[in-house]
């Protein structure tokens, strides 16, 4: 895998080395260190301007940007570009800011260490500039919360209220910053914004009062003037015209082509509102600047004492309204002195000279204070309130070297401020480098290069120095200024004894240096110069040899600028303002504190050691800046002026390091700890030493010997680009690595989760199962319980009924009870009935009787009356026939007819004889005589009273029930009935007749006649009466075909057929 990633990194470095390739025959090198001719000023200076000519203004020197300002918009710093550039590796592109910027950020985020970045360069070089971009670059690319853009645009913000306050248009640059500014953004964890600090560096208080030809006072008050509202101008009491401002035209340039006030107002309004200025706030510092205006415009004249008066008030009105201090109190403070005599005080009064100075000195210090606090504001609304840790990149944008025609005080500290800087830049690279190689044991030709140690400390000797020369003129001439109006009055006249001895001035402060630093081979003067030299300097300069060349400083103001004197009772006043933010500045303990407060040089030096100290715990990288030309033109490349600056920069130093030198070094435990993961045999862990760790991991890596040094106890890589492709390779590592962990990880989550629901599990199913099983034993006692009881009951159920049975009998008793619900006769001939229980036998047959009962009433109810009829028709038939007849059985099931024949088939004159009796039940029959048995059809009709036998219409015989004697049939199958009749004379004898329904004929006979039990069934044969006292016989048998004749022995002979069942 690491293999593959190396392989990509390789190919795409080579890709990069010839893309530079190209660009090298195009526009020069995009890096110094390519350069054939590394040692050559020439050639160096040469490639800069190829590369200036085509707009190209960035290049390296190995990890260092030179830049040179274009003095035009470049379409180089647009979100696209930024875009390209975020997270890409450092010589993959072309050089840029972006990629100074962006590799800090990474290496910050990666290595979560603090960075800075030091941008140098004299004044114009577009070091501000160079530091906006940066921001902006970080505030587009850096990720954000919603909640974080408040500080981004905060951060973004703070440029221009500070620029506003702290820059000012000078011969040298339009934005010329007049402050040292040093800021650190701060990142949270994830590398976003989270909070910016800034640290704010003497700012230049004398051009409040005091500007050169051509050069304009700070921004703040033209923006005013331009744009403020008219009612604003109005509550401040100014008018909208630089003209009419001491303070604002001195330069004689209040409007510049270049600067647009107006815009540039709105945007810092904008800004204050971003900021959490309130308006209270805002009031107050507009106040401030206004007075400061109407300061200017105050004039002393001189009474007929000599004494400084105010003739106009109108100006000294405004401020005291503006300031909230008292007119007269304010009135007397600028033109009085207190003087402290024993304990007493004293007012002593000024001339006019020094009253102007007073009012300067006002002006000077409202301005110089009110800029401190405004720092303090904007970093109240930067700052991150919670306490996790953060890595910060700071940005050091401040003042350049810088030479005048007259360098004074503020020179001196901007120059001995760049002296440090290269002081730490030596620390930082040429020496701590070289001593790092002898000290590693890595072999090494020394590079020869100025060190500049010297030059600082005859500056900042404690003692010896000169700021402490200063000072200590500052403390023993306290109180006696030298004011610069007669001190250059002696100057003009040339007339050194002008100047009284004794009295401490900027010329004695001169003749101290002489005698304390004159033999000090950077420090020369008039008196101490050689022949040649001495033209060159003034009777009241001093010239120092700095790093970057020869600068000429005129003393005049130097003990003033350094005491920055404000007379006590001025500052009283101010003390007592009612103005919220010089009440912040001027803090009535000052008042109290009698110990002197540290000189401006003085102050100055001690926040540079700590700004040395912040610088020195971090990370650096480096943006050097160049200005191609003095007139601000593009495309102008100045070959002298841009020589001057390539020395001073000490960029040809800086270069033959970089080509010696190693452009990577790290531990070796650092370095095994950061790319371990890239070799399997170092991967996840070495434990051998650290060293032979990294000569495996580079070994798999495939590093050549050239690229590489193994020191004592680090490795010395000389390449970037083979650390580029360690890296890159790491960033591919790291994302399998990373995928890895998150696995491992979820992995973790998971059986973590898995754990807790399996025990929640078991635990569920240990108490289900404990209640099911506790259940389970209830219910089994339960159960032991009721069996017991059961068999309890069982042999206890022949008992009468007591504890110890009752519930078994209730329960066989419901049993049974619930088992005969479903085993009930369903109708009258289901004799079935379920056995009972011994104890239940009685009541089972009461409810079997019921059961009956119910069954025969229900039947009953559903017989209808024809039914009903037939049935009893049926019960006589069977009382007479059952068991009897043959053939009984099978006619059960026919039922009989009401009739078989119907009136109409009778004739009507049978119907008459009748006289209308109701006919009950007629059929045909066959009636056999009673002497010759011959037989013959007739109909059997049967009334209500009698029974008729009729021939067509004649009634042939007429029985009254009344007298009927009996009825016979056989015991077999034949249709014989024989109907006895009494023996009188009317009466023919029995009539014998044969039918086909003979079972339904004899029963409706007898029940009509009501004679049921007159029927008789003859077994084998029967008597029957022939009249007159005649008896015949007549026989039954069976036979194959039934047939009735008269048989030999003149017996009637009846032969049937065996009936079928
Ligand atoms: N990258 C750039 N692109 C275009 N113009 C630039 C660039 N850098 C600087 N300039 C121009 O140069 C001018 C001066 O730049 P800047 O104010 O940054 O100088 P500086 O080094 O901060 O000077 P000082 O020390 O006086 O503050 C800018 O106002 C701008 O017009
Ligand atoms: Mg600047």
């Amino acid at each position: 895998m690491e293999e593959v990633g190396k392989e990509e990194v390789e190919d795409n470095t080579d890709a990069n080395m010839e893309g530079a390739l190209i660009a090298r025959d195009r526009v020069g090198v995009q890096d110094f260190v390519l350069l054939d001719s590394h040692t050559s000023e020439a050639a160096f200076l040469s490639n800069l301007r190829k590369r200036y000519q085509e707009n190209l203004i960035y290049t390296y020197i190995g990890t260092l940007l030179v830049s040179v300002n274009p003095y035009k918009e470049l379409d180089i710093y647009t979100v696209t570009q930024m875009q390209l550039y975020r997270g890409v590796n450092f010589f993959e592109l072309p050089p840029h800011l972006y990629a100074i910027a962006d590799n800090a950020y990474r290496v910050m985020c990666n290595e979560y260490n603090n960075h800075f970045i030091l941008i140098s360069g004299e004044s114009g070089a577009g070091k501000t500039e160079a530091s906006k971009k940066i921001l902006q670059y970080y505030a587009v690319t850096c990720p954000t919360t919603e909640q974080l853009q408040i500080v981004r645009d905060r951060l973004l913000l703070s440029n221009p209220v500070l620029e506003a306050f702290g820059n000012a248009k000078t011969l040298r640059n339009d934005n010329s910053s007049r402050f040292g500014k040093y800021m650190d953004i701060q990142f949270d964890f994830k590398g976003a914004p989270v909070g910016g600090h800034i640290l704010s560096y003497l700012i230049e208080k004398s051009r409040v009062v005091h500007q050169n030809h051509g050069e304009r006072n700070f921004h703040i008050f033209y923006q005013l003037l331009e744009g403020g509202d008219k009612d604003l101008l109005c509550w401040l009491g100014l008018e909208r015209n630089p003209q009419k401002y001491a303070y604002l035209i001195q330069g004689r340039c209040a409007k510049v082509f270049s600067i647009n006030d107006k815009n540039d107002w709105k945007i810092v309004r904008k800004a204050f509102s971003i900021i959490d200025f309130t308006e209270k706030d805002i009031e107050h510092l507009f106040g401030i600047v206004a007075s400061v205006l109407h300061l200017g415009n105050i004039q002393f004249e001189e009474d007929s004492n000599g004494h400084a008066i105010i003739r106009d008030g109108t100006q000294i009105k405004w401020i005291s309204k503006l300031l909230g201090v008292h007119l007269s109190i304010l009135q007397e403070a600028l033109t009085n002195r207190k003087i402290e005599a024993r304990s007493e005080e004293v007012l002593s009064p000024l001339n006019v000279d020094l009253a102007f100075y007073a009012r300067d000195a006002v002006a000077k210090a409202i301005y110089g204070r009110t800029f401190t606090w405004l720092v303090n504001k904007i970093n109240g609304s930067l700052a991150n309130k919670d306490s996790t840790q953060k890595t910060v990149i700071g940005l050091l944008d401040i003042y350049g070297f810088e030479v005048l025609d007259t360098n004074s005080f503020e020179q001196f500290c901007i120059n001995y401020c760049n002296e440090k800087l290269q002081q730490l830049l030596i620390e930082m690279t040429l020496k701590a480098e070289q001593e790092e190689y002898e000290l590693e044991g890595i072999e090494w030709e020394p590079i020869p290069y100025f060190n500049n140690k010297i030059i600082c400390d005859l500056v900042e000797q404690k003692h010896k120095g000169i700021i402490s020369i200063l000072v200590v003129l500052n403390i023993s001439e306290e109180g006696v200024v030298c004011s610069e109006q007669s001190l250059t009055r002696c100057l003009l006249l040339q007339d050194e004894e002008c100047l009284r001895p004794g009295e401490a001035t900027d010329l004695s402060f001169l003749e101290k240096l002489e005698e304390k630093v004159g033999d000090h081979a950077h420090f020369v003067t008039r008196k101490l110069a050689d022949q040649k030299t001495r033209k060159s300097i003034d009777w009241v300069d001093f010239r120092l040899l700095h790093y970057a060349g020869e600068v000429t400083y005129c003393a005049v103001g130097f003990l003033e600028k350094n005491n920055d004197l404000l007379y006590r009772n001025l500052k009283e006043v101010l003390c007592n303002s009612k103005n919220g933010i010089l009440r912040d500045c001027f803090l009535l303990s000052e008042l109290d504190n009698r110990r002197r407060p540290e000189t401006v040089a003085t102050q100055f030096k001690n926040s540079l050691t700590s700004l040395i100290e912040i610088l020195m715990s971090k990370e650096p990288s480096y943006v050097r800046c160049i200005k191609p030309n003095d007139n601000k033109e593009p495309g102008k490349f100045d070959d002298f002026l841009i020589r001057h600056q390539v020395k001073y920069l000490g960029l040809m130093e800086h270069l033959r390091v970089r080509r010696a030198g190693f452009a990577y070094r790290r531990k070796y435990e650092l370095f095994l700890q950061r790319y371990k993961s890239l070799c399997p045999a170092t991967w996840p862990h070495w434990h051998g030493p650290a060293v032979e760790g990294v000569e495996r991991l580079i070994k798999h890596l495939g590093y050549k010997p050239e690229e590489y040094k193994l020191g004592r106890t680090k490795i010395f890589i000389r390449f970037p680009k083979t650390l580029f492709a360690t890296e890159d390779a790491f960033e591919i590592r790291k994302h399998l690595l990373i995928s890895r962990l998150q696995a491992k990880y979820k992995g973790c989550l998971g059986k973590r989760e898995y754990m807790k629901k399996r025990e929640a599990a078991i635990k569920l199913e240990a108490c289900w199962r404990g209640v099911l099983a506790r259940k389970e034993a209830k219910r089994r006692t339960w159960g032991a319980q009721i069996i017991r009881k059961f068999i309890n009951g069982f042999i206890n159920r022949k008992k009468p009924l007591c504890p110890e049975n009752i519930e078994f009998v209730r329960l066989v008793q419901y049993k049974y009870l619930m088992k005969l619900r479903d085993h009930i006769p369903k109708n009258v001939l289901d004799k079935s009935w379920l056995q009972p229980p011994s104890i239940l036998e009685e009541a089972s047959e009461m409810l079997q009787k019921i059961c009956i009962r119910n069954l025969v009433r229900k039947y009953c109810r559903g017989v209808t009356a024809e039914r009903k009829v037939q049935l009893e028709q049926k019960v006589v038939a069977s009382a007479v026939f059952r068991g009897k007849k043959e053939g009984y059985v099978q006619s059960i099931n026919q039922p009989f007819a009401d009739t078989r024949l119907k009136e109409n088939d009778i004739n009507p004159k049978v119907l008459q004889l009748l006289h209308g009796e109701k006919i009950k039940y007629v059929t045909p029959v066959i009636k056999y005589d009673r002497n010759g048995f011959k037989a013959r059809d007739r109909l059997l009709v049967l009334t209500q009273s009698s029974a008729y036998v009729v021939e067509m219409a004649k009634i042939k015989q007429k029985i009254d029930y009344a007298t009927l004697k009996g009825i016979s049939t056989s015991n077999l199958s034949d249709g014989i009935v024989v109907i006895h009749v009494p023996e009188d004379n009317k009466q023919k004898g029995d009539v014998i007749l044969q039918c086909e329904h003979v079972f339904e004929t004899v029963t409706k006979l007898c029940m009509l006649a009501n004679k049921q039990n007159l029927v008789k069934v003859a077994q084998g044969s029967l008597q029957f009466r022939i009249g007159s006292g005649k008896e015949g016989t007549m026989v039954f048998s069976v036979g194959q075909e039934s047939q009735v004749f008269k048989a030999k022995t003149g017996q009637l002979t009846v032969v049937s057929t065996q009936a079928k069942s």
